[in-house]
C-alpha cells in the first residue's frame, strides 16, 4: 500500500496529553514535531524576563516592539529525541514548565501581536509534511487544511493529577487544589479570549481520553493516522 506524508494538527484542552500523543505519534511516524504551547510558554518567559509582566498586568505598550527582538527556535535533541524550546538562543524546556510561566501564559497568548507573530512562524515550519503540531488552533487557524485533525479532552480533575505529576519533583508545594483551579482557569481564559479561542475544527477527531490508557488511545490514533496516509 503507497503512502503520503501528512501534516496532523492535534488540538485540545490543557493537560489532556496532546503532547505524549504528538510526540509518540511524530515518532512512529518518522514526523517532525511541534509544540506550540511550547512557543507560547517561552514567550511568556521572555515577558516575564524582560518584565513586561508584573502582577499579571502584561505592559501593552512595550509588548509589541519587544516581540521584534525575541527569537524562538526548536532544537533537536538527541537525548529525549525531540526538539526542545530555545529562547535567544539559549534551551529553556524546563523553565517554561514551571507554575509561574504557567499562571501568565494565557494573558500573554490571547495578545494578538503574539499570536500574529507565533502563527506565521508556525506555518513556515509546518511547511513540507511529515509534521505534527500541537496547540488550541492549529486545526481552525495554524494548518485548516491539515489532512487529519484530533481535538483531545478528559476530565479537569484527570487532568490536574496528571499535571501535578508532571510538576511535583520540581515544585513540591503545589498542591492538587492548586494546579486544578490553574487547569479550570486556563480552560476558561483558552475558550473564551477572542481571539482564536479554543474550539473544535468541525472536521476533527474528538478523543475524550479520561478513562483510557496512553496505548489504547496511541493505538486508536495511529490506525487513523495510518489510514490517512494511504494513497
Ligand atoms: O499546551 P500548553 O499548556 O503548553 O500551552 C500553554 C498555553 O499556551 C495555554 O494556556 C494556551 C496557549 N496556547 C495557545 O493559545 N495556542 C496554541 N496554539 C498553543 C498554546
Amino acid at each position: 500500500m503507497a503512502t503520503r506524508r501528512i501534516t496532523i494538527a492535534i488540538d485540545g484542552h490543557s493537560s489532556a496529553g496532546k503532547s505524549t500523543m504528538a510526540k509518540a505519534l511524530a515518532k512512529e511516524l518518522n514526523y517532525v514535531y511541534i509544540d506550540t504551547g511550547a512557543m507560547y510558554r517561552a514567550a511568556t518567559l521572555y515577558a516575564i524576563k524582560e518584565r513586561l509582566i508584573l502582577n499579571s498586568q502584561v505592559d501593552m505598550e512595550s509588548i509589541g516592539e519587544n516581540l521584534d527582538r525575541m527569537f524562538l527556535s526548536f532544537k533537536f535533541n538527541p537525548a529525549t529525541e525531540r526538539p526542545d524550546m530555545h529562547l535567544d538562543g539559549v534551551n529553556v524546556e524546563k523553565e517554561i514548565r514551571t507554575l509561574e510561566v504557567a499562571k501568565n501564559v494565557s494573558f500573554i497568548a490571547k495578545i494578538p501581536e503574539v499570536r500574529k507573530k507565533l502563527v506565521a512562524l508556525q506555518k513556515r515550519m509546518a511547511e513540507g509534511s511529515g509534521v505534527v503540531m500541537d496547540g488550541r488552533d492549529i486545526g481552525t487557524v495554524v494548518l485548516p487544511d491539515a489532512e487529519l485533525k484530533f481535538f483531545m479532552t478528559a476530565d479537569p480533575e484527570v487532568r490536574a493529577w496528571r499535571r501535578l505529576k508532571e510538576i511535583k519533583d520540581k515544585e513540591r508545594d503545589t498542591t492538587f487544589d492548586e494546579v486544578l483551579e490553574n487547569v479550570l482557569h486556563r480552560d476558561k481564559l483558552d475558550s473564551e479570549r477572542a481571539v482564536a479561542p479554543l474550539k473544535q475544527a468541525h472536521d476533527a477527531v474528538i478523543i475524550d481520553n479520561s478513562n483510557l490508557s496512553m496505548e489504547e488511545q496511541f493505538e486508536f490514533m495511529l490506525k487513523i493516522a495510518l489510514k490517512r496516509m494511504e494513497i
